[in-house]
């Protein structure tokens, strides 16, 4: 059950955390209070991107004769700057760079960060909700903390499955802006108060409802699907259920989670470069996935394979999603398998 103006910032939410692991250094906490501090960066560039794009000159500079840069691109410096030397990660995957971006020399820490800076590109310009997806897993190519802070991070870093997530969560800038998060403890909601620029509790220990009372996916590509799911399609749309897809998948994601959904991405034949699905893996279905099973729902492939079970094998690997209600999500996999 939802909670409502619990009143916890999310820092002292995550400092309380810390403190039940007397073991724990804060670098998680340190982590976290990074990425806050970018959330709310972000926020401020996607609240005037419209302003920004009315009083850019040609799309190239703005009023003050700056570079107007992409969001995309915006969103993934901010966060890059905030984390190359803040010593808690060793190393980063975004989904706008091919390769693995380095941190600051002697800033190695002990967690990996892969990320979505902006989920929802196509939404930008039409004013509909985006987001930015992130996750966390722990480095595993070395294992001394005090003298790793030289030695970069790998790749092999961040080729672990999923369920070796230690958190993993998303900002979404909607009507409102939230963080939600878990480390595993339960899924929370922290929305912003822009006047004050702290984001504080707002839906505690969020669980998916029972009742499956959204189908979102792109129907306009029922032509590429293959048979089993075009009927599964067919067949859940005879029941009570309404369509609803955004096209961002953080929106489509969080909706679904607060108030019951089942969302999917099969794989199809539009695109042969996109053979397994659109989305990807590291910094989309993975960290989803960890929320979804902590909320008590479930996150598997077209063939049924639990995302948080495979093993990537390369950074920017797509994979096929469907996601949502626990019954929901098995019942698919039985009508498409
Ligand atoms: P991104 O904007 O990060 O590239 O991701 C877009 C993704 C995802 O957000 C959404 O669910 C999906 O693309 C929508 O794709 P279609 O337009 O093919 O439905
Ligand atoms: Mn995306
Ligand atoms: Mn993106």
């Amino acid at each position: 059950m939802v909670k409502k103006s619990l009143g916890i910032t999310v820092s002292r939410y995550i400092m309380d955390l810390q403190h039940m692991f007397p073991e724990a250094k804060g670098d998680l906490t340190g982590l976290l209070n990074e990425l806050i501090v970018a959330a709310k960066t972000i926020n401020a560039e996607v609240n005037k991107a419209g302003l920004a794009d009315i009083l850019g000159q040609s799309g190239k500079k703005n009023v003050q004769g700056e570079e107007v840069q992409n969001l995309d691109e915006l969103t993934n410096n901010t966060i890059k700057k905030r984390m190359e030397s803040c010593g808690y990660v060793c190393a980063m995957v975004s989904e706008e760079e091919d390769n693995i971006i380095p941190v600051r020399k002697g800033y190695s820490g002990k967690y990996t960060l892969a990320f979505d800076p902006l989920d929802g590109s196509s939404n930008i310009d039409v004013n509909v909700s985006i987001g930015t997806i992130f996750s966390i897993p722990r480095r595993i190519t070395s294992s001394s903390e005090v003298s790793s802070y030289d030695i970069p991070g790998t790749a092999e870093d961040f080729l672990q499955k999923g369920s070796e997530q230690v958190a993993a969560g998303y900002i979404l800038y909607g009507s409102s802006t939230m963080m939600v998060f878990s480390t595993g403890h339960g899924v929370n909601g922290f929305t912003l108060d822009p006047s004050v620029g702290e984001f504080y509790l707002s839906h505690k220990n969020i669980k998916i409802p029972k009742t499956c009372k959204y189908l979102s996916i792109n129907e306009g590509n029922h032509k590429y699907w293959n048979e089993n799911m075009k009927n599964y399609i067919d067949h859940i749309k005879d029941r009570e259920i309404s369509s609803r897809y955004i096209g961002s998948l953080v929106a489509d994601f969080h909706r679904n989670l607060i108030s019951g959904g089942i969302f999917l991405y099969p794989k199809d034949k539009k695109d042969p470069s996109k053979k397994q699905g659109k989305l990807r893996l590291l910094y989309e279905a993975a960290p989803l996935a960890f929320l979804i099973q902590q909320a008590g729902g479930k996150a598997v492939t077209d063939e049924g394979e639990d995302i948080l079970e495979i093993k990537p094998t390369s950074i920017h690997q797509r994979t096929p999603l469907i996601i949502g209600n626990k019954d929901a999500v098995s019942e698919a996999i039985e009508f498409l398998n």
